[in-house]
């Protein structure tokens, strides 16, 4: 079965004195969701983006907002970006002491809820919790920074999470993220994969080579 993946370009790589207009040029090239990197300084080395942000950032685009959460803690914080215009919510594991909570607060707020893998992080995080998500988002990077190699050693998990998704069968978003381009995405999709985060591979070449670039991913 083929898979037209779902394609989420991630706005950390775009031209942040234009954020309004780089969420029109992607939607406009045919992304499926907009991925929102928010980083604290503190559970990731590096600070983007907050709340107010990404309530600028909603009427550029009609496309879910697809925020990944690097933040700890990060429970004080979901309903802010809940109101600001998150259609999904992705948080890791690590950011808090009650994953399964934190997954009931975010679809109280009528997001999806999504979990986090670090490259280190086992499946095992989610296996008795499978009932409570609704999107996994596998790191193939360690997280913190756009612009590095994707790490073939999460392909395998990618498979493992694919079988347990399978096991449910519910229909759960299995994403990646980091280091993925046209040569990459086969391999991630091949294990499983739903949906493809790519912030370096959409973004280069500015905003006429946006649609080609996607096009590129989902090997069209
Ligand atoms: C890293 C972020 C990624 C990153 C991907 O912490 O979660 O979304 O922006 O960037 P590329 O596609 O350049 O690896
Ligand atoms: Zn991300």
């Amino acid at each position: 079965m083929t898979v037209r993946p779902i394609i989420a370009p991630s706005i950390l790589a775009s031209d942040f004195a234009r954020l309004g207009e780089e969420c029109r040029a992607i939607e406009a090239a045919g992304a499926d969701w907009v991925h929102i990197d928010v980083m604290d300084g503190h559970f990731v080395p590096n600070i983007t983006i907050g709340p107010d942000v990404v309530k600028a950032l909603k009427p550029h685009a009609a496309i879910p907002f697809d925020v990944h959460l690097m933040i700890a803690p990060a429970d004080p914080y979901i309903e802010a970006f809940a109101k600001a215009g998150a259609d999904l919510i992705s948080v890791h594991p690590e950011a808090g002491p009650h994953l399964s909570r934190t997954l009931q607060l975010i679809r109280s707020l009528g997001c999806k809820a999504g979990v986090v893998f670090n490259p280190s992080t086992s499946p095992a995080a989610i296996e008795s919790i499978m009932d409570q998500v609704d999107l996994i988002l596998v790191m193939s990077v360690n997280p913190g920074f756009g612009g590095q190699k994707f790490m073939h050693s999460q392909l395998a998990k990618i498979r493992k999470l694919r079988e347990m998704i399978d096991a449910t069968g519910r229909d759960i978003h299995l994403e990646v993220d980091g280091g993925v381009t046209p040569e990459t995405a086969p391999l991630c999709i091949e294990a499983g994969a739903t949906a493809l985060v790519a912030g370096t591979a959409v973004f280069k070449g500015g905003p006429e080579a946006y649609a080609a670039n996607i096009a590129a991913l989902r090997g069209e």
